[in-house]
Order: structure tokens, then sequence, then C-alpha cells
């Protein structure tokens, strides 16, 4: 049976920012894609980074760069973190819900990868009708703000609804990612998942990579 690939996105908000560019060159060699995490302190009670980092990011890595708005509004934002070099804009489905396809269609408009993320307690019927409209659904397994918190198992189940309508969507998890709640995502029928504190915590970064990846 051919393996699944799992797409692996370290998230920096674990990463030194004083020393952003040799963090990311820590994970650069193992992972596709890095995780940034945008916080308003209004839609998430934390502020995190914005464009002008993601412009510095850029700069300095080929990586593809999976870009999780946190904030409220996420429209007005679409543009300026495309410029900055964003390749994949994912946006929380609770910060703008009569806004949803517009957001979806001007992510596109700049053929770029949109996604739509939904917190623990949003259930998959409510985005439902928006899964074949995007390349990309999150589904957090944490209260959105903070690294470093539990995996909420609950959560899993929304993995397997959301495969059962759509068997080509990416499916990324995002919080609380280690060796052993990646597998039960991955079994649910998840493909990407995003970390933060167990790759950075990891004194071997590749061998902590590498474990996230089941190929199931
Ligand atoms: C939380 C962020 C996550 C965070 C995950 O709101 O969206 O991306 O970095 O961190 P860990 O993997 O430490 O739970
Ligand atoms: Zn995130």
């Amino acid at each position: 049976m051919e393996k699944k690939k799992i797409i692996i996105s370290p998230s920096i908000l674990s990463a030194d920012f004083a020393n952003l560019e040799a963090d990311i060159k820590k994970v650069e060699p193992y992972a596709p894609w890095l995780h940034i995490d945008v916080m308003d302190g209004h839609f998430v009670p934390n502020i995190s980074i914005g464009v002008p980092v993601v412009k510095s990011i850029r700069k300095v890595t080929k990586l593809f760069l999976d870009t999780h708005l946190m904030i409220e509004n996420p429209i007005n934002y679409v543009e300026p973190f495309i410029s900055a070099g964003s390749d994949l804009i994912t946006f929380h489905y609770e910060a703008c819900r009569d806004r949803v396809i517009e957001t979806i269609e001007k992510i596109k408009s700049f053929n770029k990868m949109a996604g739509l993320s939904i917190k623990p307690k949003t259930s998959v019927d409510e985005i439902k009708q928006y899964i074949n409209l995007v390349d990309l659904i999150l589904v957090m397994s944490v209260e959105p703000g903070f690294g470093g918190q539990k995996f909420i198992e609950e959560c899993t189940n929304k993995i397997s609804q959301i495969r059962a309508l759509n068997k080509d969507v990416i499916i990324q998890v995002d919080g609380g990612i280690n060796d052993k709640t990646a597998k039960l995502c991955i079994e649910k029928g998840a493909n990407s998942l995003v970390a933060g504190n167990y790759i950075y915590s990891a004194n071997d970064i590749k061998k902590a990579i590498s474990e996230l990846d089941f190929n199931i």
C-alpha cells in the first residue's frame, strides 16, 4: 500500500524570537512547511507577530509559509500577508462567520492556498458548507492563543467527520501535538500536523520531527 505523507509544520511560536533565523534553520532540512502564528490580542488573548516578521522570514527561508491568522477581520490582512510571502493563509471561521466565502475568494484571487480553522468548541456541522471550497481545514486541538497546552482528545472526532465529507482536503491539527497525539490524529485521517513545543524543546529536532510522521 502506498504510504501517506504527513506534512509537518513546525510552529515558530516556540522558537526564540531573538534568534528566529537560526531556529528556522534548525527545522528547515526536516520539514516542508513553517507554521507562523499571528495573534491580535482580540480574537485570542495573546499578541505574537505580524506582517513585517513574515516579510523578514521570507528572505531567509524557502520553506512553505503556513500562516495561521488568529485575528479579527482576517480579510483585511490577506493581501498584506501574501505580499509579505505567505503561501497559505488559514483564518478562523469564528472570526468572520458572515464573510467566510468572501475571505476564501480573496485568498484564491492571489492564487494562494486557503485554509479554514475551527476552535475546539466549534462543530464540523457549522463549516460543512465550506469544506469543498478550501485547500485545508485546521482543527484546533487546544484553545488558540498559546503554545505548550494539553491536547484535547475529543477534537480528533472532528478529523474523521471532515475526512468522511472530503477525501482530498488537507486536514491539519494544531495544539498539543507530540509523538503520541500525532498518531491519534493520523489514524483519524489528518495529513498535516503543527507542533511547536514538542519540536523546539527536543534535544534532537530531526528525530522529533520524524517521530510525528507515522506514515500509516
Ligand atoms: C496555538 C497555536 C499553535 C501553537 C502550538 O494557538 O496556534 O500553532 O504554536 O503549540 P504546541 O505545539 O506547543 O501546542
Ligand atoms: Zn497555529
